[in-house]
Parts: structure tokens; sequence; C-alpha cells
């Protein structure tokens, strides 16, 4: 049976067509963390994005026309979520001069005559209403500024969105970016081609939100360890006593069953025996570790101890593919961030092939000084979770084929 991660792997890239010429529209996931002083504290996605609006460039396309989304505009115009706090960094970057365009159905004669080297960056594009609608009216007129469409947004193509999904059905040649590819083709190797034992880390705070990644991917892996406040839920289902720590009272049958397929799948299963709890997460006056049996009233799990964490670097240490997704605690919150940044160490030390999916993973690797020391770091958040589920992503389902 054809997977879904070859399905995806079998569409065009942006390498097998000829651009040259051509107005060429490239869908970018520019939706990049943004400070209060509107600095953006995070870049890599668009640096991710450089290397196909580059070969678009280098290979005489005209028109090359960027669009994005930033953060989730209620449907108008918003300041803090204009495209024009990129403009510049995307200057700076591409060594290039970058117009931009505010309303794109007015510039549209701009945009359609072919002047070489020209680059636009189109304002947010859910500032349109037609957008997260995927209206068809709204996609045709994206699709009228261009001869082919390339769709590098990786980050979001698990959005059935116009610029993402509806666009398709009016170019006629459309195709994937460098940046999508490169995605597709570190999970297949994590996932297809692994080297075993295959270890998945999974943290962050909800079971609920990852009960389809843990059913579908059991059967691939060897290990699975989870820490975060997701780990809460399955120590109550194992009769320990969380008391205020946040877990989800209504999963806890499904942790049972999950715990339940591990064994079925002959999977190892690791949860945390130690962890820091604390009396308030927002002022916090005593803070300690202690065993996961021994949980103080009034206090709650916020990252994983000391114990826990040498058990999961051993298990991690005899891995040789690691894929890691969640947080091993409140990271955010420099005291209870040690557990996630010396994990992040420990995966980053070993010499598995290690990737990492979901933005507050990517954030906390980074953060740990450790990114340079991972084979691979997603630019997906949602997206990375739901290839790992085995779901075919709608950025990738109408992009042309490959021929056989
Ligand atoms: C992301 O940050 O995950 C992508 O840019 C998609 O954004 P969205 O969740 O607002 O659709």
């Amino acid at each position: 049976m054809i997977s879904n991660l070859q399905t995806m792997n079998g569409v065009k890239s942006v390498k097998e067509i000829d651009v040259s010429g051509k107005r060429v529209l490239i869908r970018v996931d520019f939706n990049v963390p943004i400070d209060s002083q509107g600095n953006i504290s995070d870049d890599r996605r668009i640096r991710s994005a450089l290397s196909t609006i580059n070969y678009c460039i280098d290979h005489n396309a005209c028109s090359i026309i960027l669009v994005s989304h930033l953060g989730n505009p209620k449907g108008g115009y918003e300041e803090r979520y204009s495209l024009r706090h990129i403009q510049k960094r995307l200057e700076r970057m591409l060594e290039k001069r970058v117009e931009f365009i505010e309303d794109f159905e007015a510039s549209h004669d701009e945009m359609a005559s072919c002047s070489l080297e020209r680059v636009f960056l189109l304002e947010n594009i859910r500032f349109h209403a037609g957008e997260k609608k995927n209206d068809p009216e709204f996609s045709k007129k994206l699709a009228d500024i261009c001869d082919v469409y390339v769709n590098d947004a990786f980050g979001t193509s698990h959005r059935k969105h116009a610029s993402t999904y509806g666009i398709t059905e009016f170019v006629d040649t459309k195709v994937a970016g460098f940046l999508m590819m490169r995605e597709i083709e570190a999970f297949l190797k994590a996932l297809e081609k692994p080297i075993r034992p295959i270890a998945l880390v999974v943290g962050g705070s909800k079971i609920s939100s990852k009960i389809t990644l843990l059913t579908s991917i059991m059967p691939k892996i060897d290990k699975l360890i989870v820490g975060g406040a997701m780990s809460n839920t399955f120590l109550q289902a194992l009769g320990y006593d969380m008391k205020h720590s946040m877990f989800e009272q209504d999963f806890v049958e499904t942790a049972r069953s999950v715990m339940e397929e591990a064994k079925k799948h002959n999977v190892k299963f690791y949860l945390p025996v130690d962890g820091v709890i604390t009396d308030s997460v927002e002022n916090p006056i005593d803070v300690r570790v202690t065993p996961v049996q021994d949980v103080l009233d009034e206090f709650s799990f916020v990252d994983i101890g000391p114990a826990t964490l040498k058990l999961f670097s051993e298990a991690i240490e005899l891995s040789n593919t690691i894929i890691w997704n969640g947080p091993m605690g409140i990271y955010e919150i420099d005291r209870f961030s040690k557990g996630t940044y010396k994990l992040a160490s420990a995966i980053g030390a070993s010499y598995a092939y290690t990737i990492v999916g979901g933005g507050d993973t990517a954030d906390a690797v980074e953060k740990a000084g450790e990114k340079d020391n991972f084979s691979f770091i997603s630019t997906g958040g949602g997206a990375s979770l739901e290839l790992l589920e085995g779901k075919i992503l709608p950025g990738f389902e109408k992009l042309d084929r490959k021929e056989q």
C-alpha cells in the first residue's frame, strides 16, 4: 500500500518545470513570531523559503509573487498582522528589492506585466474573507495573476484555503517548492526507512490533541516516551493521584487503551517517574522534585524530574531514529524549563537521526542552543502532526505529479 508520505513525495517540484519568463506565484509560510516591538523573533520560516525564491529568480522567472498569511486576523486589515513587518527582513535576506502590494486586485496589471526579476510581496492573504473559506472566485483571482503556482508553505499545507488549495483548480502548472520536498524527505527517512530502534517522544499539554498520532503511529515505532502534562493523564490511568496537576479526566480511559495498544505492538512505553512540582505556576514559592506517587495536595507537576530525565536519556541513547513533538513541561517559564532543555541536549547528543516537529518544540530546541545538533527541524506545527498521523496534506493533494 502506498503511504501518505510516498503519495506526497510523488508531486512535481519546481525543479522539474520551466519557470523562465513565467509569472510565478509562490505560497510561502511567513507566519513568524513578532514581538511587542514589532521585531521578528524567529525568522526560520523566511530563511527556509529562500531556496525556492532564489531558484525562481536565478532561472529568470518574472513577476515572482509571494503570498502568505500572518497570524489569524478576524477577516479585515489589522496592523499587527501586516506583512509589511516581513518586507525589510526579506529584502535583506534576498539582497533584492521586494515590492509590497497592499491590494493585489488593484495591482493586478502591474504584477501581470512580465518584467524580469521583480519580486512582489502581497499583504496578508487572510485579510481577504475568501482565503479561509477557500472561495472559488477568490482562488480564481489569485490564479489570474500567475502562470505557475508553487506551494512552499509547508507549515500551512494542512489548511484547505484559497492560496494553499483552491487556486490549484485554476492554474495549469502547480508544483511544490524545495521546502515542501525537504520536509517530506525528512519524514520519509524517519518513518519509512528508519534505522531502528525508532523512538517517538511526545509532550505538550493534552492527550486529546495527539490521540490520532499515538494510535496511528504505534505500528511503526519501537519506543514511546511521554512527558509534559499529557503524561499526567497516563499516570492517573495507572492509579497515581495527580492532585492539582493538569490532566484530562475524560481521556483517562483513552490513555489506558493507548498503553494496551503499545503492549500489543511490543512498543516500550516510558512515563515520568518523578517531576518538578509547584504550589503556583504564576507565583511559585515552593518548588520541589518528587516521585510521581508523592504529589502533594494543592501542588501541580510542571516539568519532568532528574530521575525521569535519566530514564528518558537512556532510552534515547539506545535509539537510532528519534522523532520529537511536544515539550516536557512549561518550558516558557525559566524555572520549569530544565527538563525540556536537558532532553533537547540528550537528543542532540545522540548519534540517531533526529527530527523535531511542532512550533513549541522547535522553539525549545533553538533556545536550548541545540538546533545544529538535530538532523531536521520541521517548519510545521499542525502540518507535521497531521503528516505523522498518516494524512495526506491538502497543500500537496492537487499538485502536478511526477511522470511515472
Ligand atoms: C502555523 O503556524 O502552524 C501555520 O502558519 C498555520 O497557521 P494557522 O494554524 O493559523 O492556520
